[in-house]
């Protein structure tokens, strides 16, 4: 076990980002009621995610992690599980055929609820009041009721999160991930799409490669592992009362697991080395990850793998860099280089929307150009350094919302209005997302190419 560690060390350190209970007593009780419900996740589970990305560590995979900036009370519905369930899927299939290698499916979802803010309090016409900080704290609408924090929200967050993971359960193995279904979706996305041409290529590639496999007698039917697959839960670990709760021995090692989801990551305001939310992060054996802004050092940088990932463990510790586009490559390559003249092992993945947020039209957006433009400069900066561009970590839906500006159908800032739903962020809809695995799956074959000339 961690030195000194134990599932409530975090208490007696500093904390930034944590919701101000105005009834101790009610918290302490949901705490304790948590504490007794059944795990959501098994430490088995989050063992063998820890092992497919420590394949995506050593360069043989590659993580495509998304969902919600924020999940939301109101739009649990089905649909919205199923719909984003069909685009992850579409984006994995395309991302796999560009990578020639397994892709690890990790989604943002069943336990996305908390959020941190960049300020406490939210003025409206002269009125203050506590910032919205997820569904699993307070309510969005703009009265007092609403944004006191109230803890049987996490009750709520928890039996959502259960539902959640059972649906997503039975969609990956129950024969909805389906190839060839995936393949026939993403087909109709290419014929319905304005820049359909240049996807074609690719498409028809996959076509052929599925028609040669069944022609040798491997086809769904034949072949369990291409109707079902492995599909993971994370969140930011940010509620850490909440994670308390739900940090349970496995009883198979002794070591401490978070069952709320298989990873969680720490978020970019919440990385002080000595603050209670690396604290928490430390003493788990999940997969981690941490976000690194642009005023993450590189020797801040190795001083949080230390803590994180003290044994070096492949697969345990996932570095999401989320610079803006414009950043990238001013901050990625003396972080990586730290990394590798230290020998550490991670996953690098690109978060290419956090720094790339704007306002337009008084809807806080991003420009889908400035998305793209992030991906390929991480991928050109690995490609220059030599190192595996590992994954990326994107907020989307398999909605049709107009969040994000620009895309095939070039969306407007006058379009913002039409159909904005996101809690928090703006979202991929469902074809800029699959759009992006394209652009994703052009640079996973560039990094190939590399490889193979030397
Ligand atoms: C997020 O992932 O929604 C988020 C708040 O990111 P970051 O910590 O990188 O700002
Ligand atoms: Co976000």
């Amino acid at each position: 076990m961690a030195e000194n560690w134990t599932p409530d060390s975090w208490r007696s350190k500093p904390i930034v980002q944590m919701p101000d209970y105005p009834d101790k007593e009610a918290l302490a009780d949901v705490e304790r009621r948590l504490a007794s419900y059944p795990p959501l996740v098994f430490a088995g589970e989050a063992r063998k995610l820890k092992a497919q990305l420590a394949d995506v560590a050593e360069g043989r995979g590659f993580l495509l992690q998304g969902g919600d900036c924020a999940e939301s009370f109101a739009e649990h519905h089905p649909d919205h599980i199923r719909d984003f369930f069909r685009v992850f899927l579409q984006m994995s299939v395309v991302l796999t055929y560009g990578a020639k290698r397994p892709v690890v499916k990790v989604g943002r979802i069943a336990g996305q609820f908390a959020k941190p803010r960049s300020s406490d309090f939210e003025t409206k016409d002269g009125v203050e009041l506590p910032s919205y900080r997820g569904d699993n704290v307070n309510d969005i609408a703009f009265t007092p009721e609403s944004r006191t924090p109230d803890p049987h929200r996490q009750l709520m967050a928890y039996r959502q999160s259960a539902a959640t993971l059972n649906l997503l359960r039975a969609f990956a193995q129950g024969g909805f991930a389906n190839l060839d279904h995936v393949h026939q979706w993403m087909l109709g996305f290419v014929k319905d799409s304005p820049q359909g041409q240049s996807y074609q290529e690719l498409a028809d590639r996959i076509s052929e490669a599925l028609e040669f496999m069944r022609a040798c007698g491997i086809d769904p039917d034949s072949a369990p592992q291409l109707r079902s697959t492995d599909f993971f839960t994370s969140h930011e670990g940010l509620l850490l009362g909440y994670e308390e709760a739900l940090t349970r021995v496995d009883s198979t090692t002794g070591e401490h697991y978070a069952t709320s989801g298989h990873m969680i990551w720490i978020g970019d305001r919440t990385r002080q080395p000595d603050h209670a939310h690396i604290e928490f992060a430390r003493g788990v054996k999940n997969p981690i990850g941490l976000k690194c802004g642009p005023s993450l050092s590189p020797d801040g940088l190795l001083e949080l793998i230390d803590l994180l990932n003290p044994e070096n463990e492949p697969g345990r510790l996932t570095l999401i860099a989320r610079f803006g586009a414009d950043k990238v490559f001013d901050h990625l390559p003396q972080l990586i280089r730290a990394v590798e003249r230290e020998g550490r092992k991670v996953v690098w993945s690109c978060d290419p929307m956090h720094g790339n947020t704007v306002t337009a039209n008084g809807y806080k957006t991003r420009p889908f150009e400035r998305v793209m433009q992030e991906v390929d400069a991480f991928f050109a900066v690995h490609r220059a350094e030599g190192s595996h561009a590992g994954g990326v970590h994107v907020e989307m839906t398999g909605r049709n919302v107009t969040e994000c500006t620009g895309g095939a159908h070039q969306l407007s800032a006058e379009d913002l209005g039409d159909r904005y739903h996101t809690h928090c962020d703006p979202r991929l809809n469902a074809d800029q997302s699959i759009e992006l695995a394209f652009r994703i799956a052009e640079n996973l074959r560039k990094e190939a190419e590399k490889e193979a000339a030397q």
